[in-house]
């Protein structure tokens, strides 16, 4: 499904292998992972009624669909892969691709990493400490194993991670299949006295709904993924359009009736409680097959962690062989082909991400800097309307939806702040403006530090690795 990322020449082995069917798969394993896991018991908490928390996860569906439509356009009228660090090179110039590709590859992808490893362990403990609350640093060693696995799995081979990603996202999709069965059934026998307290005790605060939209959105998270890909995509200008628009509404409609089996079987109170609720659920509605939960949870979290790893480790080479990180991390193996400085550097960050070890501050950490690039990518083509009135756009997509999209994102990353202002907001910040400095002397002036070029050597004779170009012939 996927290229081998480390093949020398990128533009020149581009392959068209991926059509409608493993586009939608793209977008649907890659949303599919820990956060509808782990976000309904947060989502709840903060909008205090079944109604108002259906009604937000519909809604992340519907922005998700929206903000995808999108970046349809944007897919088809600029067809270079990368997605965002693309759009913005043509938009606005190469500092915002810098910065993006900058807080992407030492911020996003490493805490998307951390949050699902993070959700993973969690899981796996819980499925066997249940009196008591699980220690954290069993939960940390836990992560530092998958995430070690990991890494070897994705430097080892590209073959074999693209294999990982395809059986786990089949499994991932049975046990959503066996959750909406089981609620489904409950509701048929007539369990729906949680559901019918509707509104009741709905919260009204500003920031409690924008925080609400932050943990359903890193369920969603993962549906601009095909862009990153778009020159392998065949025929994109149809099948770009076509798997947003299937994919999105199916993930969307999965996750609308989870919730509502959660809530077939599980009160508000005990939803608010449960550290895992769908191990808390497959306990009450699974009967004997109760243990397939974890199980499945595991599954869905090793597949999404895998694919994201992969996509981390191919934006760091690719920016780093722009000149926009250091050299060595777009070196590749001389014999497995595979990016390794470039993954390994990716895992270690996430590695320090999981100290802390608090999945529902990292999401907050995370989605507040997502939607500023996200909002960033509906401005990139709002601006390319008036800059680029006449390049060809094979898909146009109705301006109000971008508007739209741009409107809720500024909303997104204000609400939290004005409401409950969080020193997580700040580091995003500062390490957004911090790009902005190393962008003169580092990228622009191309300085190097002193020193670096004795430290590259090293680590190219110690992890065996060569510039990818060298290895052309
Ligand atoms: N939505 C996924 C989850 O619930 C996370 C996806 C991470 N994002 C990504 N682009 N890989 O775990």
């Amino acid at each position: 499904m996927e290229r081998d990322v480390s093949t020398p020449n990128d533009a020149l082995h581009l392959e068209r292998r991926v059509g409608l069917v493993s586009g939608v798969a793209l977008i649907v394993g890659t949303m599919i992972g820990s956060g509808i896991f782990v976000s309904p018991s947060t989502l709840l908490v903060k909008t205090k009624s079944p109604g108002l928390f259906l009604v937000i996860w519909a809604a992340c569906g519907l922005l998700s669909t929206l903000g995808a439509l999108s970046y349809a356009e944007l897919g088809t009228m600029i067809t270079e892969s990368g997605a965002e660090y693309a759009y913005y090179r043509h938009a606005f110039g190469s500092l915002p691709a810098f910065i993006f590709s900058w807080v992407c590859t030492l911020v996003l992808k490493p805490s998307q990493l951390a949050i699902i490893c993070l959700a993973f362990a969690k899981y796996t403990v819980e499925a066997f400490v249940t009196e008591c609350e699980p220690p954290i640093f069993i939960i940390q060693i836990l992560c530092v194993a998958i995430i070690g696995l990991i890494t070897f799995i994705n430097c080892f081979s590209v073959k074999l991670a693209t294999k990982v990603q395809n059986i786990f996202t089949a499994a991932k999709l049975v046990a959503i299949a066996i959750i909406i069965a089981g609620g489904l059934y409950m509701i048929g026998i007539g369990n729906t006295q949680y559901l019918s307290q509707g509104f009741e005790g709905s919260t009204t605060s500003f920031g409690d709904i924008a925080t609400a939209f932050y943990s359903g959105l890193w369920a969603y998270d993962g549906w601009n993924n095909l862009n990153y890909v778009t020159e392998e995509l065949k025929n994109p200008f149809v099948n770009l359009p076509r798997s947003i628009m299937i994919g999105i509404p199916l993930t969307t409609a999965c996750y609308v009736l989870v919730n509502v089996a959660y809530l077939a079987v599980l009160s508000p109170t005990e939803m608010m409680q449960s550290e895992a609720v769908a191990v808390t659920f497959g306990t009450r509605a699974l009967g004997t097959l109760a243990w397939l939960m974890p199980l499945a949870v595991c599954i869905s979290c090793f597949g999404s962690a895998n694919g994201t790893l992969f996509v981390g480790g191919r934006l760091c080479y690719v920016a780093s062989r722009e000149g926009h990180l250091v050299d060595v991390l777009s070196y590749v193996h001389i014999r497995r082909l595979t990016p390794s400085p470039a993954l390994l550097f990716n895992s270690a960050v996430a590695l320090m991400m999981i100290i802390p070890g608090d999945i529902a501050s990292l999401i907050d950490f995370f989605s507040f800097t997502a939607w500023i690039f996200y909002g960033a990518a509906m401005l990139a083509l709002i601006v390319m309307r008036f800059t680029k009135k006449d390049a060809p756009r094979p898909y146009k997509v109705p301006i109000i939806i971008p508007v739209i999209v741009l409107i809720i994102s500024v909303y997104l990353v204000i609400g939290p702040i004005v409401d409950n202002p969080k020193i997580e907001y700040l580091y995003a910040t500062l390490f957004i403006l911090a790009g902005f400095l190393l962008y003169v002397p580092f990228v622009y002036y191309k300085k190097v530090l002193p020193g670096m070029s004795y430290v590259t050597t090293f680590l190219q004779l110690l992890l065996e690795v060569a510039p990818s170009t060298s290895m052309a012939e």
